[in-house]
């Protein structure tokens, strides 16, 4: 049975189609007798999901900047003490839906916060674990949000088109900052297409 560990975070606007190619790849790696373990952000574990139901919830619009990220950092080290670093060590594959990049994408680019402190205070939530593969699922704000439009509940989705198109921007921005671990993938093609280049990507790394 292979035995290699490997971090594979999957990053996007809202409706991107992150959670449905995280399924469709942890499937394919599954058949390949890998063992693979899923999770997504933020959440993942139990006092997680408690501190995400905070930072989803719509209520909330008083939430500051800073309080947003220092939350998203919390959720973000309970994630890696318990989930990754114990699959990493474990020899399994981690696929996160969203991780750092997310932060630093939204609370920076989009909230405008300092990229460096988000930069620092992720690294000492994740004890600078960082994924060895970042798959970009590149998408307009505008097609994202028309995609999700139905289900438009959470305090982050109801944010303007502005703060998403930069969040958008902020992620193209990063790709080119972290070329070695980031790859891009056009999110406006249909799934299976997604998914063969996603195949095509993560095979290359095992
Ligand atoms: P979620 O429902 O998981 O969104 P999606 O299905 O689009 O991944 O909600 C997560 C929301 O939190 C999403 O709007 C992105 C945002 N977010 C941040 O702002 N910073 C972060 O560090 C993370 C992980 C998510």
């Amino acid at each position: 049975m292979p035995k290699k560990s490997l971090f594979i975070s999957l990053e996007g606007t809202e409706g991107a189609g992150k959670t449905t190619q995280m399924e469709m790849l942890g499937k394919y790696l599954e058949k390949k007798n890998y063992h693979v373990v899923l999770a997504r952000e933020p959440g993942g574990t139990v006092i997680g999901d408690r501190i995400r139901k905070i930072l989803l919830n719509p209520e909330f619009k008083a939430m500051n900047p800073i309080t947003e990220a220092l939350l998203y950092a919390a959720s973000r080290a309970q994630y890696v003490a318990e989930v990754i670093k114990p699959a990493l060590r474990a020899g399994k594959i981690v696929i996160s839906d969203r991780y750092v990049d997310s932060s630093y994408a939204y609370q920076s680019f989009g909230r405008g916060l300092n990229l460096k402190k988000i930069v620092d205070i992720n690294n000492w939530a994740t004890d600078e674990i960082i994924p060895d593969l970042t798959i970009l699922f590149d998408l307009p704000a505008d097609v994202g949000l028309e995609r999700i439009k139905d289900d438009f509940t959470d305090r982050m989705e109801q944010e303007s088109v502005t703060f998403h198109r930069n969040v958008v921007r902020g992620f193209l921005k990063l790709a080119k900052k972290f070329p070695d671990r980031y790859r891009i993938i056009d999110g406006t093609k249909d799934v299976h297409s997604v998914h063969s280049e996603v195949v095509k990507i993560v095979d290359k790394c095992l």
